[in-house]
């Protein structure tokens, strides 16, 4: 993927989860950006889609099992979709999905993922699924309405790590301070992922210009999403950290980042 790593590396710092809009509708200039890269986004995986529909969060909510929080009206919703036939689509559903989030985050809008089972008969939006197609996660964009958002932005900037595991704790084999800078930005970068009620379940692992995300204990399908997502903040850290390479799926962990040579 061509990641703008300036851009995307600031929104990593920036992005909280939102559950508060203003209803306010979003600049036509920013929404046609964000469908831009949308699009581009969409071709980069054939299993993997987002799509962006002008309507409340709130449409679709009821179509969604379990408890996801309190969620006021947003002008608008992307949603993540997955192609059941597809080889780790859940990690690169994931890894996607957060590519949309830092765009918007970086285009000011708030967002919040929401992964849940999707009931489509309650849905108040009509989702037009294709053949295999699963719409897997949700994310409300909009401009956010908490107030303490300032605050936020500011505490972020002193304290990034916020209410993260310490990045030396996911390295279940060790964490080398003597590792290049580019490894430890990217394992940084990666502690900051979301995650559902914030239980980063990623771990990372160094070796041979690989570093490898792997989840703690048993994949389901939403850890392997969430490591997918840890697995673009550690694609963006490294970036950032001065080196080129690529992701890879599978092999040693549930993921990779390879640094070219
Ligand atoms: C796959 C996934 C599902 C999530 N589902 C919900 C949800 O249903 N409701 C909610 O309020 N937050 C949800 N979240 C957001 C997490 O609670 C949040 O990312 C985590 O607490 C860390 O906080 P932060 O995103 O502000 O850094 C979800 C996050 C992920 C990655």
């Amino acid at each position: 993927m061509d990641i703008p790593v300036k851009k995307w590396y600031e929104a990593v710092q920036t992005r909280y989860s939102q559950q508060k809009y203003l209803e306010k509708p979003i600049k036509p200039f920013t929404l046609k950006s964000l469908e831009k890269t949308v699009n581009q986004l969409n071709e980069i995986y054939p299993e993997i889609r987002v799509e962006i529909f002008k309507k409340s969060i709130k449409e679709i909510l009821p179509a969604l099992s379990g408890k996801y929080g309190n969620f006021t009206d947003s002008p608008a919703f992307m949603a993540f979709i997955i192609n059941d036939n597809g080889e780790h689509r859940w990690s690169k559903a994931g890894y996607i999905g957060e590519a949309a989030i830092l765009e918007a985050t970086a285009l000011g809008l708030g967002t919040c993922w929401i992964g849940a089972r999707f009931v489509p008969e309650r849905s108040r939006v009509r989702v037009n699924l294709k053949r295999g197609e699963r719409l897997v996660a949700v994310s409300p964009i909009g401009y956010s309405s908490e107030n303490y958002n300032l605050t936020r932005h500011f505490i972020s900037k002193l304290f990034p790590h916020r209410d993260r595991i310490n990045y030396k704790d996911l390295c279940p084999d060790g964490y080398d301070p003597d590792w290049p800078g580019w490894v430890k930005n990217a394992i940084k970068l990666g502690s900051y992922a979301p995650s559902r009620l914030n239980r980063q379940p990623w771990r990372f692992y160094y070796g041979d210009q690989r570093l490898v995300v792997d989840c703690k204990g048993e994949p389901s399908a939403y850890k392997r999403m969430e490591c997918g997502i840890a697995l673009l903040h550690l694609e963006i850290g490294a970036l950032d950290g001065g080196v080129k390479g690529s992701v890879e799926y599978g092999g040693l962990g549930l993921a990779s980042f390879i640094k070219e040579d």
